[in-house]
């Protein structure tokens, strides 16, 4: 089967992509897949990239993230569904050569242009199968404040929030100042669609809000302001099931927050200290069953399909779910793939599986 591996593209979270794919390239069964590696680039071309998961390891510093870079070779995509045949091209005046059918799509891509539904429409356009979620559940997930508004339609418990657009900042900033003390402090603003704590502030005085808010809309013109919760953060990772069996959802995960404000960028890719990660948390088999219940609810309640990793809080009142992550980080280190690997997958069988449950 010829896999193409999409990753990098127009986000924030091009260079996690790219780390995503490094793993990925490094563990997939070359014995089973034909691999096709196309990044892209921050400015959206399509490239063929290097086949080697060295060129894309995370570095220790923003400086070193790997990227994407346009080196003239475009990958072109059928111009119907009635192809499946990728062509590339040299750029500028190259002729045509062609890659070769694809079976299968796995766009392991973050935020927007990637993980929000966008490229899964050309995809289904295409009739190219691919894993992970489809248009709505992609967009519902990307999206913090549609995510928040389905859950609670679910009867899932979601921190209290207000949503403030840019032309709400602009025009009446009192509001966010209002949402904010109705809130209480702290309070966390969060652009709605975006990842990897990108753009996202912990905000501990009113006087801070201003830059959290321009923190916040340089990454998108929807901001929330919610309400900073107590308790500890968990996360479960969820995977389709075959045809005729139900989702499965792993041991958890959690986040112990030790020497750091929150759960930042820098903490979960740079190895900023203050933050450890364990697996599988130290939770009672029925606090594990509810949360890996509730998990399975709310990827059901997006519509998802494939995989997802679902953030919780566990608060003296109860469960409380932070969000879902229809594409997950995939690194060999990150939470999804060390969470398969304590119920029972390696890397590269998880890998299979998701491949497998999205041509089924
Ligand atoms: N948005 C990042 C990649 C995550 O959810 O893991
Ligand atoms: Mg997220």
């Amino acid at each position: 089967l010829t896999v193409a591996l999409l990753f990098g593209g127009r986000s924030s979270e091009h260079s996690i992509s790219c780390a995503t794919a490094g793993g990925v390239l490094a563990a997939i069964d070359r014995s089973r897949y034909d691999v096709i590696p196309i990044g892209i680039t921050r400015d959206g071309a399509f490239v063929l990239e290097a086949d080697d998961p060295a060129h894309f390891a995370l570095g220790s510093s923003a400086a070193e993230l790997p990227v994407v870079t346009d080196n003239g070779t475009r990958v072109h995509w059928p111009e119907s569904a009635l192809d499946r045949t990728l062509r590339v091209v040299d750029v500028p005046g190259g002729t045509a050569r062609s890659l070769g059918t694809v079976d299968l799509v796995f766009p392991i891509l973050h935020g927007p242009y990637g993980e929000d539904g966008t490229i899964q429409g050309l995809l289904e356009l295409l009739g190219l199968p691919f894993v992970g979620s489809g248009v709505l559940a992609s967009a519902l997930g990307m999206d913090k404040h549609f995510t928040k508004t389905v859950f609670q339609q679910a009867s899932l418990p979601v921190a209290p929030w207000r949503t403030i657009t840019a032309a709400d900042w602009a025009e009446a900033p009192g509001m966010a100042y209002a949402a904010l003390a109705e809130l209480g402090l702290p309070a966390f603003v969060k652009p709605a669609r975006a990842g990897s704590s990108v753009g996202v502030s912990r905000v501990t005085d009113p006087a801070e809000l201003v830059r959290a808010m321009e923190t916040a809309l340089a990454e998108d013109d929807k901001v929330l302001i919610e309400a900073g919760l107590v308790g500890r953060e968990l996360e479960v990772a969820v995977l389709q099931g075959r045809p005729g069996e139900p989702s499965r959802a792993s041991v958890a995960g959690e986040v112990l927050v030790t020497g750091r404000d929150f759960y930042d960028f820098d903490a979960k890719y740079l190895g900023a200290a203050g933050i450890e990660l364990v697996c599988p948390a130290a939770l009672e088999p029925a606090e594990l069953a509810e949360m890996q219940r509730m998990a399975i609810r709310a990827f059901d309640a997006i519509d998802g399909a494939g995989l997802a990793r679902v953030d919780f809080f566990l608060t003296d009142t109860g469960w409380v779910i932070n969000e879902i992550n229809t594409m997950p980080g995939f690194t060999p280190i990150s939470m999804f793939p060390t969470c398969w690997l304590q119920s029972g997958y390696t890397y590269p069988a998880l890998i299979d599986e998701l491949i497998s449950v999205a041509l089924a």
